[in-house]
């Protein structure tokens, strides 16, 4: 096998081996399902060999369907996450099987395939790239579904480096262009292409997301009883919600405890806030006199190296993300304290823009400029609806593989069980440039 099917061999190992670890559980915690937003974990485990079965065994590799009879249960699109514990759906020794037997085949399709031929799901491994992506974000959806279930044994604390030197609270971005999205990062979604080029005014954004401090300062002074600071749709949501502070916080003896993986702990002031929504952020900003970035801020703040008129893959420049320079990959189950990362700077000088919490976005999920669907409209098409925010930079418990400065996730503005944070930004006054 050639250098680079070796590397894919090794993706799709690790891809697995999170899947097998987050599903290491009792059959009854397996499938129950833990809450209506969220699948049974013994769906998602089936659904990531359906995904490569349907994707890299059938499309790409011409194999005739292994259990043709499963595949409906397993389209996301056909059944929506609330109505999965009523499927008759594979056990978990099934689906431990099944997943078994797909992996084996894709290992012998991945030996054979003509990676540099001309069709687009095989060049550069696209394919490929798809069901790794794809296990990874299930992986991320697993840990969710796993601490709303309040499953013990999943806390890392890892060895995270503390906080940061006191520093600028926020950079100023000039005025200008850069280049947005991508037309060259071979495992790039359709969402993320074409580059073009996007024009913006002079704006300040956050070094750093917004930490706990911060947001329960927000929380103490009354923000959540103060209309002032929601838009309608996110009083509506206030008030169906009861929500007094993020999800899985709660207030005894005169401080805030939060729960991680069953465990409940004090709420450490130094971290990045995470559980809140998208109402939420945008409370907050408006509370602090600033708004969220848009996408397109957060994206030339994340990756756009002026000097060079370049779009970096990663804040730091091209190399892969190492330890010094971000939390990913679960290497532990919280985010790392804020200013951890000075090495993962920006070119602008924002902080920790990947990893340790996805950061809701002022932006709607909507095609760039050009958009073409690509291997399927469902992947990112049927969700440019105005209903989804745009999140990005990935969170803790995202791999690298997921992770890049044109990466966009989406989700809706109500949702705060995903590892979701923000930070601010507000418009340069006309003498700031
Ligand atoms: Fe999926």
């Amino acid at each position: 096998m050639s250098d680079f099917k070796e590397r894919i061999a090794a993706e799709l190992t690790a891809a697995r081996s999170r899947s097998i670890a987050y599903t290491d559980a009792e059959d009854d915690l397996l499938v129950r399902q833990h809450s209506p937003l969220m699948s049974p974990l013994v769906w998602d485990l089936a659904h990531v060999g359906n995904y490569e079965e349907l994707w890299v065994l059938r499309q790409a590799g011409g194999i005739a369907p292994l259990r043709p009879e499963i595949d409906d249960m397993y389209d996301a699109f056909r059944h929506p996450r609330a109505d999965r514990p009523s499927l008759p759906v594979l056990g978990p020794g099934e689906a431990r099987h099944y997943i078994g037997g797909v992996r084996g085949r894709v290992l012998d399709v991945l030996d054979e395939i003509d990676l540099h031929g001309p069709d687009p799901l095989h060049r550069d491994g696209f394919v490929f790239g798809l069901v790794i992506q794809h296990e990874h974000q299930h992986d991320e959806t697993m840990l969710a579904t796993l601490q709303l279930s309040g499953q013990a044994g999943l806390v890392r604390d890892g060895d995270l480096p503390p906080a940061g030197p006191p520093g600028p609270a926020e950079v100023f971005v000039p005025p200008g262009s850069f280049v947005m999205g991508t037309a060259t990062r071979p495992w790039a979604y359709d969402n993320e292409r074409p580059a073009h080029r996007v024009e913006l005014p002079g704006y300040w954004i956050d070094r750093l997301p917004v930490g706990n401090r911060a947001y329960a300062d927000f929380v103490e002074d009354g923000g959540y009883d103060d209309p002032r600071w929601w838009s309608g749709e996110g009083l509506h949501w206030l008030r169906h919600s009861r929500a007094f502070a993020p999800l899985f916080w709660r207030r005894d003896g005169g401080r805030w405890w939060r729960t991680r993986f069953g465990r409940t702990e004090p709420v450490p002031m130094d971290e990045p806030v995470q559980h809140v929504c998208w109402y939420e952020a945008d409370a907050y900003a408006r509370w602090a006199g600033r708004r969220l970035p848009t996408e397109a801020e957060w994206e030339r703040a994340c990756g756009w190296d002026a000097e060079a008129e370049r779009a970096l893959l990663h804040p730091w420049g091209d190399d892969a993300p190492g330890p010094g320079r971000a939390n990913l990959g679960h290497r532990a189950a919280r985010p790392a304290p804020l200013g951890a990362f000075p090495a993962g700077a920006s070119p602008c000088g924002t902080e920790q823009m990947i990893g340790d919490v996805w950061e809701w976005t002022g932006s709607w999920f909507l095609p760039y400029p050009g958009f073409r669907s690509f291997p399927y409209p469902e992947y990112s098409e049927v969700f440019f609806d105005s209903r989804h925010r745009v999140l990005r930079g990935g969170s803790w418990a995202s791999d690298p593989a997921v992770v890049r400065t044109t990466f966009r996730n989406w989700d809706r503005p109500a949702r705060r069980q995903i590892f979701s944070g923000f930070r601010c930004a507000r418009s340069a006054r006309p003498e700031e440039g």
